[in-house]
């Protein structure tokens, strides 16, 4: 696929690239360099990296980790899921997010699961997660509720 065509090019990025936009897009109240998810070493965690004309323009993370209350042992996490807001509807979100399922589903995973934000709970059901439980605050991020999607 062309890097230039307009179409969304998703290949596996570093830890240290995916912290610039995390800071941009998710967490402005924080310095890049101390936004260090649990599990964004591991070996087997996937950064992904959304390009358009070479440039960095979307982000996504799973890594290994159960859900919360021991539930899932085997289950996988996405983290720091973001697109800028200039390329937003153009469908870097769905390819990034397709990345990680394929990634997932090539180690042996079946469920993937994530804290997503309210505002973004279209985009997470659009993509097939469903929403768990009671909605939670994440200070000073805002209403959060978990979310799963099955592989
Ligand atoms: C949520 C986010 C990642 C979506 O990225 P995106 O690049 O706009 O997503 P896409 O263009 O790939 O959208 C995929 C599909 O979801 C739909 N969609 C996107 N955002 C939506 C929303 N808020 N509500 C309903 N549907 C939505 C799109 O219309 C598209 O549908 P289609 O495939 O039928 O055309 C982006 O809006 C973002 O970074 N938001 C700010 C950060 C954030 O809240 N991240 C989530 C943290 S939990």
């Amino acid at each position: 696929m062309s890097a230039t065509s307009g179409t969304p090019v998703v290949r596996a990025i570093t830890p240290q690239q995916v912290r610039t936009l995390r800071h941009a897009v998710l967490r402005p109240f924080e310095p890049p360099e101390k936004i260090v998810y649990h599990g964004d070493e591991a070996a087997d965690t996937l950064h992904a990296g959304a390009f358009l004309d070479e440039r960095l323009v979307g982000i996504a993370s799973v890594c290994r980790e159960p859900m919360p209350q021991g539930r899932e042992p085997e289950g996988w996490r996405l983290r720091g899921m973001a697109t800028l807001p200039e390329v937003r509807g153009r469908g870097f979100g769905r390819a990034l997010l397709e990345a990680c399922f394929a990634h997932i589903s090539a180690h042996g995973g079946q469920l993937l699961w994530c804290n997503a934000r309210v505002v973004a709970l279209g985009f997470y059901a659009h993509l097939g997660f469903v929403a768990e439980g009671e909605q939670f605050e994440i200070v000073p991020i805002g209403p959060h509720f978990v979310m799963t999607r099955r592989l």
